[in-house]
């Protein structure tokens, strides 16, 4: 890929800005690094002290064509779209700006029931009631895959007035969804078709792994760019890829939900990655590609372990996997995901990306798949196992199905923002929930903001916490109360 690629516009402004050695008499009140405490100097260095540059400085993001207008064009053509948002709240603001943008074209929409939670945040800023549809679950791992078309049409039939449909892919396991037949879906009802890409802003750029979701005809794509091309923590970016979402609310959803001083060392970052994707980016993955299949062999070959892998593809709703993701399936070890993980990282120093009761995943980054990290991340597994061996034996706790979704008494915005009382978590059943509450595994949301709370759903997350499993979303972590609407 070039065509300018090459080029870092608002990375070479910046740079030329900070060794002009200005007159710093504007924020941030370090100036420059004058200013700062040592430990600042320590953690961030004098290079990044300098280079942190406030917005509307000439030269650098004033003007137009400015260099910081550039660098999102370069992005823009790099991942196909017609136009692309710099975001410095991570692909969470992505996600709220998109939710905001739908509520112009309408109060409803359909959504993947296990989104992330800042989708959910996002429909109780713009007020939106959503209609959910059902990924397809792994029994046997207890992990959540992709939504199959049919789910997808299905839940739009429920909901005929639906502004947007939201879709994720790929998952955090790599399971990547049918783009292609979710688009045309959603389009021959023509609803437009978002897909929260967050783990996958790397795939534009191998020939190998599964299409992107703009070059799979999704219409708006939200990306996690900090994830797996490893611009700074925090950086992302969203897409704009056809005419179903107008580009002017896009833009004025994504200025409110943005601070006005944005980090020009986030924006800077993600000017970086996109060069680095674009020209290295094929090669890089390659590498990559190869020492993880390397890798997969040899975890498979230890016993008690297994891999997932292109095997994925037997399920329904997966089309495509990601091999930046090496997960691991545990359960012929007898122990847990969570158990050998924490293993990893105490005895190792190996730090994993996820883990559940039955795998435990680490993430490459684009460029990061050495057979050098491939050896300590296995060393540290194995030192993992060989720790289990050592403890007596423990009888593994089953996990049961959870049951249907309670009935949604009110949208999520207006639980949320309704009178709200704490009652014992014994005495919840009934009542409708002001906060959600996911247990893990499998980690989709069991309950929802609005939604009335049921015998069965309590008895399960009881029994699900009991297991070893956790909760997440409850602001009583501990699970002795629920936050509910009061009566
Ligand atoms: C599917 C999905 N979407 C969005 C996000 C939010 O991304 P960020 O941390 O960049 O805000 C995540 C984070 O893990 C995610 O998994």
């Amino acid at each position: 890929m070039s065509n300018g690629q090459d080029h870092t516009p608002y990375v070479d402004a910046l740079l030329e800005f900070a060794q002009s050695d200005p007159g710093r008499f504007n924020v941030p009140g370090h100036q420059g690094g004058i200013g700062a405490d040592d430990r600042l100097h320590l953690l961030a260095g004098q290079t990044g002290l300098a280079d942190d540059i406030p917005a509307l400085i000439e030269g650098i993001d004033v003007g137009d064509p400015n260099p910081f207008q550039e660098a999102q064009q370069l992005a823009a053509e790099a991942w196909g779209a017609k136009r692309t948002w710099f975001l410095i709240n991570g692909a969470s603001q992505g996600n709220q700006s998109m939710c905001l943008a739908v509520a112009h074209m309408g109060g409803e929409l359909v959504v993947q029931r296990n989104v992330h939670s800042s989708v959910i945040d996002g429909m109780i800023m713009a007020g939106l009631k959503p209609t959910f549809a059902s990924p397809e679950i792994d029994p046997d791992l207890g992990v959540a895959h992709c939504l199959t078309p049919e789910a997808l049409a299905e839940a739009l039939d429920r909901c005929p007035d639906a502004a947007a449909a939201v879709v994720v892919s790929p998952t955090y396991f790599g399971a990547c969804a049918d783009i292609p037949a979710l688009a045309e879906v959603a389009h021959s009802r023509g609803v437009p078709l978002v897909a929260d890409e967050a783990w996958g802003a790397h795939l534009k750029f191998h020939p190998d792994l599964p299409p992107s979701a703009i070059d799979s005809g999704a219409d708006l794509v939200i990306s996690s760019t900090h994830k797996i091309v490893g611009s700074l923590t925090q950086s992302a970016m969203i897409h704009l890829a056809t005419d179903r979402f107008d580009e002017a609310i896009i833009d004025r959803c994504i200025s409110m939900t943005e601070s006005t001083s944005p980090n020009s060392l986030l924006c800077g970052s993600l000017d970086a990655a996109r060069r680095q994707a674009a020209i290295n980016g094929e090669r890089l993955l390659t590498e990559t590609i190869e020492v993880l299949a390397e890798a997969r062999e040899e975890i498979k070959a230890i016993p008690g372990l297994d891999v997932l892998d292109e095997r994925l593809l037997e399920a329904e709703s997966v089309a495509g996997w990601d091999p930046l993701r090496l997960t691991i399936d545990v359960r012929g070890t007898g122990s847990t995901g969570y158990h050998i993980a924490e293993l990893a990282r105490d005895l190792a120093g190996v730090n994993l990306e996820l883990a559940s009761d039955t795998v435990a995943v680490a993430v490459f980054g684009m460029g990061t798949g050495t057979p050098q990290r491939a050896r300590r991340l296995i060393d540290g597994i194995l030192t993992a196992l060989e720790a289990i061996e050592a403890e007596p034996f423990s009888e593994k706790p089953e996990f049961a199905p959870p049951p249907p979704w309670g009935d949604p008494a009110m949208t999520p915005r207006d639980a949320f923002l309704g009178q709200q009382e704490v009652v014992p978590f014994s005495e919840a059943e009934g009542r409708i929930a002001a906060e959600p509450l996911a247990t893990y595994p499998p980690g989709i949301p069991n309950v929802l903001p609005g939604e009335r709370l049921t015998r069965e759903t309590l008895d399960y997350i009881t029994d699900s916490v009991s297991h070893g499993g956790y909760v997440r979303g409850a602001a009583d972590r501990e699970l002795t109360t629920l936050r509910v609407i009061a009566e």
